[in-house]
C-alpha cells in the first residue's frame, strides 16, 4: 500500500503559508515569493497523492504561482479579510485598502508609441504638483479606453512610478465580489487613505463593471459602491487644496458607460492598437538585451498591425521569437533540469541574434481576438463620445 504522504504535506504547506504570510507583513516581498512558490510545490506534490483532489490542488497552486510573479513584478498581494456578521470593521478595511497598494516601478520609457496619450498624463500629473494660480485646476479623473491589452494598466503604472505617487490598484469586479454588502465602504475607505497618502493615484480598473448598462439590472452592493464613488469623484479636492488624488479609471467597453459616470471623466483617452511606428518601439522594449540587427523591423510591425497585434501580442510574439531562438541554441535544455539549483547558477544560456524566421513560426501561434468591426466600434465611441 503506498504510504499516505497527506498529512505531511498538509503541514508542510501549512508551516509554508503561515511564514509567507508573516514575510508579506512584515515587507521582506523577496521571501514572500520564495515561500509562495514553495506553497505551489506542495500543493503540486499534493494533486499527485490526492487523485480526487487534484484539480483543485492544482488550481490553488496555480492562484500561489500568480501570486509569486506578482511579488516579483512588485504587485503586493491583498490579504484576505473576513467578513463578519456584525460587518467589517475599520481596521480590516483599511487593512484591506493598505493591501491595494502596488509599487510600480514602470517608466514612461517602457511604453511604447501612445505619445500623445503620454504627453496628456505627464501633463496632469505635473500640473496638479506644481504651484499654481487658483483657476487652474488640474483633472481629478481620467478614462482610458481601449481594446485590451494596448496599455491602460501600464500608464497608470507609469504616471504613478514618474511622481512616485502612492498607487492604489483596484479591479471594481474584486471588490464587489469580495464584500458585497460592504464595498461602498471600501471605496470611503481607499480614498480616505489616499488622502492621508497623497500624492496618490487610483486606478480602478474594469470600470464599466459598476454600471447598470453592462447587466441591466446591478445590484444594491454595486449600485451603493458606484454612487460612494461618484461622490468622491464630485467631493473632495477643494480648491486651491494641495493634496494630489487623481483617478484613472480604464475599460474595454466604453459603450457599457452611463451617462452618470461618463459626466465625472470629461477626460476621456482613447488608447488605440499601436501603429508600425508604436509597434517597432513595443518590440525593441521587448527584446533588449538581445541582437535584432538582422531583424527587418519594418515588415514585423507591418504583419502585426495587419493581425491587429495589441501592445500585448507583440510583447508575447517577442517572447515566442526570443524562446524560439533560445531552444535552438540550447538543445538540451530540459535534461539541465536534472541539476541542482546551485549547478544551474554557474552555467549560461546560449544565445545568438534573433533572425526573421524566429518571428515567423511566433506569428502562428499568436491570434488577435480582435476584428476588423471591434477596432472600428472603438474608434466610432471615441470619435463620439472621447477628448
Ligand atoms: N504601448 C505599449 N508599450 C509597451 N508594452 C505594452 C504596450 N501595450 C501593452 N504592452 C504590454 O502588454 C502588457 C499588457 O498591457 P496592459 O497595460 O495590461 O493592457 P491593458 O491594461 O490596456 O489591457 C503590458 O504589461 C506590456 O508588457
Ligand atoms: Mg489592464
Amino acid at each position: 500500500m503506498p504510504v499516505d504522504l497527506t498529512g505531511p504535506l498538509m503541514a508542510s504547506f501549512r508551516r509554508a503559508k503561515k511564514a509567507y504570510e508573516k514575510a508579506l507583513a512584515e515587507g521582506d516581498y523577496e521571501t514572500a515569493r520564495r515561500k509562495a512558490l514553495e506553497c505551489a510545490r506542495i500543493l503540486k506534490q499534493l494533486a499527485k497523492h490526492d487523485p480526487y483532489g487534484r484539480s483543485s490542488y492544482l488550481a490553488k497552486a496555480r492562484k500561489w504561482e500568480d501570486l509569486a510573479k506578482g511579488l516579483e513584478e512588485g504587485r503586493i498581494p491583498k490579504r484576505e479579510v473576513k467578513v463578519t456578521s456584525e460587518g467589517t470593521d475599520e481596521d480590516e478595511l483599511r487593512t484591506y485598502v493598505m493591501g491595494l497598494i502596488a509599487r510600480s516601478n514602470v517608466k514612461w520609457g517602457d511604453i511604447g508609441g501612445l505619445e500623445d496619450v503620454k504627453r496628456l498624463l505627464m501633463e496632469t500629473v505635473v500640473v496638479s504638483a506644481l504651484q499654481r494660480p487658483e483657476a487652474v485646476q488640474p483633472w481629478k479623473g481620467v478614462l482610458l479606453f481601449g481594446p485590451p491589452g494596448t496599455g491602460k494598466t501600464l500608464l497608470a503604472s507609469a504616471a504613478a512610478g514618474s511622481l512616485n505617487a502612492t498607487f492604489f490598484s483596484v479591479k471594481a469586479s474584486n471588490v464587489l465580489s469580495k464584500y458585497f454588502g460592504e464595498s461602498a465602504k471600501i471605496i470611503s475607505a481607499l480614498y480616505e487613505v489616499a488622502r492621508e497618502k497623497a500624492p496618490s493615484i487610483v486606478f480602478v480598473d474594469e470600470v464599466d463593471a459598476l454600471t447598470t448598462r453592462r447587466s441591466g439590472e446591478t445590484s444594491e452592493a454595486s449600485r451603493r459602491m458606484l454612487s460612494t464613488f461618484l461622490a468622491e469623484l464630485d467631493g473632495f479636492q477643494d480648491k486651491g487644496s494641495d493634496v494630489l488624488v487623481l483617478t484613472l479609471a480604464a475599460t474595454n467597453t466604453p459603450w457599457d458607460l452611463d451617462e452618470a459616470v461618463l459626466s465625472r471623466f470629461p477626460r476621456r483617452i482613447y488608447v488605440p492598437l499601436p501603429d508600425e511606428k508604436a509597434t517597432k518601439e513595443i518590440i525593441k522594449i521587448n527584446t533588449r538585451g538581445l541582437d535584432i540587427s538582422r531583424l527587418d523591423l519594418d515588415a514585423i510591425a507591418e504583419e502585426s498591425v495587419r493581425r491587429l497585434y495589441s501592445g500585448r501580442d507583440i510583447k508575447n510574439l517577442c517572447q515566442e521569437a526570443v524562446w524560439n531562438m533560445i531552444r535552438e541554441e540550447n538543445r538540451d535544455l530540459h535534461k539541465l533540469a536534472e541539476l541542482p539549483y546551485e549547478e544551474l547558477k554557474k552555467r549560461s544560456l546560449r544565445t545568438r541574434p534573433l533572425e526573421m524566421r524566429d518571428f515567423e513560426e511566433a506569428f502562428k501561434k499568436i491570434k488577435s481576438p480582435l476584428t476588423r468591426r471591434d477596432v472600428e466600434r472603438y474608434e466610432k465611441w471615441a470619435e463620439e463620445f472621447g477628448g
